[in-house]
């Protein structure tokens, strides 16, 4: 630091600028009537603090995607981006928790100033659209809001920074170029995909002859398993085909590419290996981070059900029912859920060779054999 610019001492109450922050509580109830409604102020300060912490989840997920940006990741940036992505995971569940502090209003007491708020809605919340928009929620995945874009409540310039984010590489993206970049699919004669089908083949004809061997279930029974087996069969295959998967992504029910799939796969399946521990953590914390928003929309969905019960917003959408479907379609990365359904137990995973085991090691514990 220059030492002729001696810093000066500073006030909690001014470096904290309370005067604003604890001055921004205004009922509006107080503008109309004598009185103003006593909840009003755990309204205001209940969506302040949120806003405040979504500043927070910004201000980490902005610096992840940062990190992600650079062409030359630095490798031990990753584990700084799973701190960072472990914080905004903390900070959801401290958000989900203080809904519970929302509903000691009671729903006659919102009816005491709900109607000074028309048209006023979280619906207008800028910062929990670039949220879900840097976290890599599409317009087109968007649930539409009486057939209008989700941007027609902001302003021109509100508008234009979230189609900058939308067109600028959002987590799901840059998550995607980074799995696609990873090594190990294929490592001089091993070829990942090919032993990794063959694992899974062998498993399945396992299967098959156990529980066509087995004495303990019926001709019908067995009949049954196998072509439920069958099923399991047909899923892996096209799971794992390219041109299956090419299919589905045109058809929008997958959305992460081929290749990025088959690495989140061989992350899931050799996270022991040091080298994939840590990009291992990264994946469920961007899991974790789905989750909680998830489990947040469904959580803010039964609290409005139980405020306002099927009354429609004050943003104009249907209230609840709107509001649950957004939970489940709002999901942003289900293809990474869904990788757990192509894993196969530690016992049927086929062995790597000793280079590819040496490369995925920490350099000491091979030569210190
Ligand atoms: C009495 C408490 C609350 C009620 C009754 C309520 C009601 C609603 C309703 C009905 C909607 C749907 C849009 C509309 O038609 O207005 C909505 C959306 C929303 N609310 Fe709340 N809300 C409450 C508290 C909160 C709090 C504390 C937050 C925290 C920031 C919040 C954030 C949001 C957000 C972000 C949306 C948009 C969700 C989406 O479109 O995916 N709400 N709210």
């Amino acid at each position: 630091m220059d030492p002729s610019k001696k810093y000066t001492a500073i006030h909690y109450h001014s470096y904290l600028e309370l005067d604003k922050i604890l001055g921004a509580q205004v009922p509006r109830s107080g503008k109309f009537e004598e009185n103003p409604a006593h909840d009003e102020t755990l309204f205001i300060i209940m969506h302040q603090v949120y806003e405040l912490w979504f500043k927070q989840i910004i201000h980490e997920i902005e610096s992840v995607c940062d990190m992600f940006r650079d062409e030359k990741l630095n490798e031990e940036n990753i584990n700084l981006a799973v701190l960072r992505l472990k914080r905004v995971s903390e900070i959801l569940e401290l958000v989900i928790k203080q809904i519970f502090v929302m509903e000691t209003l009671t729903p006659l007491d919102f009816l005491d100033f709900r109607h000074y708020l028309f048209p006023a809605s979280g619906f207008q919340s800028l910062q929990f659209r670039v949220i879900e928009s840097m976290m890599g929620l599409r317009e087109e995945d968007r649930l539409t809001y009486n057939r209008h874009s989700y941007k027609i409540v902001f302003t021109e310039e509100q508008k234009e920074k979230l189609t900058k984010i939308e067109n600028g590489g959002s987590l799901f993206e840059l998550i995607e170029d980074w799995l696609e970049r990873i090594p190990f699919l294929k490592f001089e004669d091993f070829n990942f995909l090919e032993s990794y089908k063959s694992a899974v083949e062998k498993m399945l004809s396992d299967e098959e002859a156990a529980i066509s061997a087995t004495e303990y279930l019926s001709p019908k029974m067995k009949n049954m398993r196998l072509t439920m087996l069958g099923s399991t069969n047909t899923y892996f295959k096209q799971v794992l085909s390219e041109e299956a998967h090419a299919e589905m992504q045109k058809k929008g029910e997958v959305r992460l590419s081929y290749k990025a799939t088959l690495a989140a796969l061989l992350i899931n399946l050799y996270r022991e290996k040091p080298i994939l521990t840590i990009p291992y953590n990264l994946l469920m914390e961007i899991m974790n981070i789905d989750e909680l928003l998830t489990t947040w929309r469904y959580r803010h969905a039964q609290m409005v059900m139980r405020m306002i019960g099927n009354k429609v917003g004050t943003g104009g959408s249907s209230g609840h029912d709107y509001l649950a479907k957004t939970a489940e379609k709002h999901k942003i990365f289900k293809d990474l859920h869904n990788i757990s359904s192509l894993l196969i137990p530690r016992s049927e995973l086929p062995d790597l060779p000793i280079e590819l085991e040496k490369q995925l090691s920490f350099y000491y514990s091979h030569n210190s054999r």
